[in-house]
Formats: structure tokens, C-alpha cells, sequence
């Protein structure tokens, strides 16, 4: 089972008040502050919320929707902002860890527990790295005003968004519920609806897509279709990002192609931990890695369901400049 849950009074009162519909992975998720969470995130979104202090000049957040790349995005910036400590990809800690071991989930890994987290340990270095699904919207305000808190979005099209979703939340689905598989057809709707885990896809997108424009120096907006495209160029804009560029000697000695290799589908996917190992949720590491493609919706979607959706993304992200 799905590590049990552990929520506060609080928690259980204010999701006795919240919309809540049929969920992906368990019976319920619940519409707070117009996103949706499954109930056995609740905890950890209200306590990131109110208790994640962004005071390190250095901290960087990684931001996503699930499915849009998460697992690759952590293992290369871990990878990226560890090259000195970790110079050697043949002996490197992804070879042997998980990338969200390495890379917590603010919401889902540390503020998930009735105990607030002390992130001020020794644990966390200097560059702290941390992960989030939540939308910018409901960031804690130091990690919106604290100019030095560096935010990557990365992103992903829609459609091969919400096919690798339904696929994940299938193989989590006999850990928490006894209802059996979700259809694609129902998983469809309600990802049109817009109640799909931190979703509406849409408008998490938008929320990160407007500060990036507004904010570059602080919002860099990836996307997943690119990075496949050219994974070093991205890696690279990653890295001047973050304001620790490759240096020439770096880049003669082919720092970022092993890093590239190291982050790789296939590598990571064949190793021995992401085949066997498991998460901090009880949940199989092999779930991360499927197929790691650009276009694996034509294997699923229907006509019918493709034009739908395009319509749905083209009225969402109409005169916005953002196109898939
Ligand atoms: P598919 O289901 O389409 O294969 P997340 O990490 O946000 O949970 O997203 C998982 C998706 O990213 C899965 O997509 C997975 O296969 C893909 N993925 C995982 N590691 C990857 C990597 N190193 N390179 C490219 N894609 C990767």
C-alpha cells in the first residue's frame, strides 16, 4: 500500500469543506485554491505552503506538472550543480540512487509528515535543490519574491502528457484503491475537465509560462519536446540559468555530453535501481521510465479525442505566444 497517511485535524477539516472528485490514483481528489490534489498529497501541499521558507540566496526549485519530465529534469540538474563534488559520471550517485531520492518533492517527500521538516540541516547543501508540482500560484511567497530562488518549469504537450499520466496512475492505482483501472476514456475527460492531479494542466502551464516572460531571470521555461530535440543546447541554457555556466575547459574536456549520457532515457532506465528499487511512497523507481518518447498519444488517443484536445489547448493558450 501507499505509505499511510498522516494528517492533522487541520487538514481533514479543510478537506471536509473542498469541491472533490472521482480520482486518478485514489477514491477522491479535492479542488483547493482552483487546483486539484488527491487526498494523500493534501497534507504536504497546505504544510509546503505555509511553512517553506526560501531563505538561502542559492535555493533552486524545480517545477512541473506530473509527467512532463520530472525524473529527467532532477537527475540533470543534480547532475548539473553537483559537477564539482561528482566529476566522475562513471562513479556518479545516479548510478546507484533515484533522481527523486536525490531530488525530494517539496510537497509529496518532506512536508508530507504531521512534523514540519527542517531543511536547514547539513543534509541539504549549500544549492539547495528541491522539487514541486504545485502551480506558481500557490508557491509560498519566498520562493516568489526572493529574487535568488531560481525556478526551472519544465514542460510538456498535453497529449503525451495526460497518456503517460493514465499510464502512471494505473500502476499506482492497486496500491491505494480497490475500483480496479481507470479507463483512458474517463482518465480523458477528466483531464479535460480540468481535474487531473495539480491539475488543470493548462493553467499550471500558463501560471509558470507568464512568470518566465514577465521574470526570465528568475523563471526558466523548458520543454520536454526541445530537450528530446537537443538535449545539450537545453542543458546549457540550464546551466546559464542557474548562473554556473560551462566553463571552456568544461566544455573541452565533454562535461556536458557525459552528463547528457548519464541523464539519458535508456541509461537511467536500465539501471539496476530504477529497475528494482523503490520510492519513498512505497512505489516501484520503474515506474518513472516507460517509454520516454515525443508522440507515443498517437498509439492511444482517437481522432475524436486528439481534435478535442488540441481545441481545448488552442483556446487555453490562444494569444499567450506558447504553442505545441
Ligand atoms: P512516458 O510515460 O511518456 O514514457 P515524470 O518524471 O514527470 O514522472 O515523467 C515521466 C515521463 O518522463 C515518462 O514518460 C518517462 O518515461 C519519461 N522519462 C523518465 N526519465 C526520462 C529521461 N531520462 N529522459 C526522457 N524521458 C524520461
Amino acid at each position: 500500500h501507499l505509505q499511510e497517511l498522516e494528517m492533522t485535524q487541520e487538514c481533514r477539516d479543510l478537506i471536509s469543506t473542498l469541491p472533490t472528485q472521482r480520482g486518478w490514483v485514489h477514491e477522491t481528489i479535492h479542488q483547493y485554491q482552483g487546483f486539484w490534489f488527491e487526498t494523500l498529497f493534501m497534507q504536504g501541499v497546505v504544510a509546503f505552503q505555509k511553512h517553506f521558507q526560501a531563505d538561502h540566496d542559492t535555493d533552486i526549485l524545480l517545477a512541473t506538472n506530473p509527467k512532463a519530465g520530472t525524473t529527467w529534469l532532477k537527475a540533470i540538474s543534480f547532475a548539473l550543480v553537483n559537477r564539482l563534488r561528482y566529476p566522475d559520471t562513471q562513479r556518479h550517485p545516479l548510478l546507484t540512487v533515484n533522481p527523486h531520492i536525490l531530488v525530494p518533492t517539496l510537497e509529496i517527500d518532506l512536508y508530507n509528515k504531521r512534523e514540519v521538516p527542517d531543511l536547514t540541516t547539513n543534509s541539504f547543501t549549500s544549492r539547495r535543490l528541491f522539487s514541486t508540482h504545485l502551480p506558481y500560484s500557490m508557491l509560498p511567497i519566498s520562493a516568489k519574491n526572493s529574487t535568488n530562488c531560481k525556478i526551472v518549469y519544465l514542460c510538456r504537450n498535453p497529449k503525451d502528457t495526460l497518456v503517460s499520466f493514465w499510464h502512471f496512475c494505473n500502476r499506482l492505482r492497486p496500491m491505494s484503491t480497490s475500483t480496479g483501472a481507470l479507463s483512458l476514456e474517463d482518465a480523458f475527460d477528466m483531464f479535460c475537465r480540468g481535474s487531473s492531479g495539480f491539475g488543470p494542466y493548462w493553467d499550471h502551464v500558463l501560471g509558470y509560462w507568464k512568470e518566465s516572460i514577465e521574470k526570465p531571470e528568475k523563471v526558466l521555461f523548458l520543454k520536454y519536446e526541445e530537450m528530446k530535440e537537443q538535449p545539450i543546447a537545453n542543458m546549457r541554457r540550464l546551466a546559464d540559468f542557474l548562473g554556473w555556466p560551462f566553463s571552456p575547459e568544461e566544455e573541452a574536456k565533454g562535461v556536458v555530453n557525459d552528463i547528457s549520457k548519464l541523464c539519458s532515457f535508456n541509461n537511467m532506465r536500465n539501471l539496476e535501481v530504477n529497475k528494482s528499487g523503490k520510492g519513498s511512497l512505497g512505489q516501484e523507481n520503474n515506474i518513472y521510465f516507460r517509454r520516454g518518447q515525443v508522440g507515443d498519444w498517437m498509439n492511444y488517443l482517437t481522432a475524436e479525442m486528439i481534435k478535442k484536445l488540441d481545441r481545448i489547448t488552442e483556446e487555453k493558450f490562444h494569444g499567450t505566444g506558447l504553442r505545441f
